[in-house]
C-alpha cells in the first residue's frame, strides 16, 4: 500500500520517543500464525517506524525489544528473538548507517551469545559518529536492574551519600547523556509500565493505543506525535497564567 504523504508539519516534535512494541503475539494468534511470525511482522514495522522517526525529526528513539523478564518465554521464542536481533543487524546495518542512524544498546549484553555480543558492539562502533537519529535498543533490559546496577556502581565508586542527586543517578544509568523520553508509546492497549525506563519516565507523556505493534503505522505514529504536541507538560507545577493546577 502506498504511504500517505505528510501534509502539515507537526507543531512540537518530541526529542525523545520510547516505544513498548507490544501485541506481536496476539497479532499472530488472530491470524492463526505462530508467535514468531508476529515478531517478524513487528520487525518489518520497526523498520518503517525508524524511517518515519527520521522523517518526523525525532532525535532519540528507544525501543523495548527484549526485557530481563522475557527469558521466561518458551525457549524457541527466546531463540527466535535473539535471531531477529542478529538478522536485523546483518540486514539493516548498512541502510541504517547510510541514513545517519546511530545504534546504541541498553541492558545487559553479557547473557547473549558471544557472537551476538560482538555483532552488537560492532554495529555500535560502525555507527558511533552518526547523529540523525540515536536508536537505543533495549535488549535484555530491565528498569529495576538498571537502577540496581547504578547503585552498585555508585557504591564501588565510593560516592558519598550527600553527593547522590537526581543528576548523578541519571549519569549512572545506561541512558547517561540521553534526555529523558518526552513521549512513550505503548501498543496493544496494556496499561502497564513493564519495567521500562522506570527512572527516566518520571515525567514522560504516554500514548497508549489498542493497535497491535505490527499494525502501528506511520499515520498512527503521526497521530501520537500530534497528541503530544497538544499536551501541557507541567512537571508538577501549574501552567503559566494558571492560578490552580492539578497535582501533576
Ligand atoms: C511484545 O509483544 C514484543 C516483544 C517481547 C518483542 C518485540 C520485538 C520486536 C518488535 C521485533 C524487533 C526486535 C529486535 C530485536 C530489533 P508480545 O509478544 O508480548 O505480544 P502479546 O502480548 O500479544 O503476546
Amino acid at each position: 500500500m502506498a504511504e500517505t504523504p505528510i501534509t502539515t508539519p507537526i507543531e512540537k516534535v518530541p526529542q525523545h520517543v520510547a516505544m513498548i512494541m507490544d501485541g506481536n503475539g496476539r497479532w499472530a494468534l488472530q491470524r492463526g500464525l505462530p508467535r514468531l511470525a508476529g515478531h517478524k511482522a513487528g520487525t518489518e514495522n520497526l523498520r518503517r517506524v525508524i524511517r518515519a522517526s527520521v522523517e518526523f525529526g525525532v532525535k532519540y528513539l528507544t525501543i523495548y525489544a527484549f526485557s530481563t523478564e522475557n527469558w521466561g518465554r518458551p525457549p524457541e521464542e527466546v531463540k527466535g528473538l535473539m535471531y531477529i536481533l542478529e538478522d536485523v543487524i546483518d540486514r539493516e546495518l548498512n541502510e541504517l548507517h547510510k541514513e545517519g542512524v546511530q545504534l546504541r544498546h541498553i541492558g545487559r549484553l553479557e547473557r547473549l551469545a558471544p557472537s551476538l555480543q560482538e555483532k552488537v558492539l560492532d554495529a555500535i562502533d560502525v555507527t558511533k559518529n552518526n547523529d540523525r537519529l540515536i536508536l537505543n535498543i533495549a535488549f535484555n533490559y530491565g528498569g529495576r536492574d538498571e537502577i540496581v546496577q547504578a547503585i552498585q556502581r555508585m557504591m564501588k565508586d565510593e560516592v558519598p551519600p550527600e553527593k547522590v542527586t537526581d543528576e548523578l543517578v541519571s549519569q549512572y544509568l545506561y541512558t547517561a547523556g540521553v534526555p529523558d523520553p518526552d513521549l512513550i508509546i505503548r501498543t496493544s492497549g496494556e496499561l502497564r509500565v513493564s519495567n521500562f525506563l522506570i527512572w527516566q519516565a518520571a515525567y514522560s507523556e504516554w500514548y497508549i493505543t489498542p493497535t497491535y505493534w505490527p499494525d502501528f503505522d506511520k499515520e498512527e505514529y503521526r497521530r501520537a506525535l500530534e497528541s503530544y504536541a497538544h499536551r501541557d507538560r507541567r512537571y508538577g507545577k501549574v501552567s503559566s497564567g494558571e492560578l490552580q493546577g492539578s497535582n501533576a
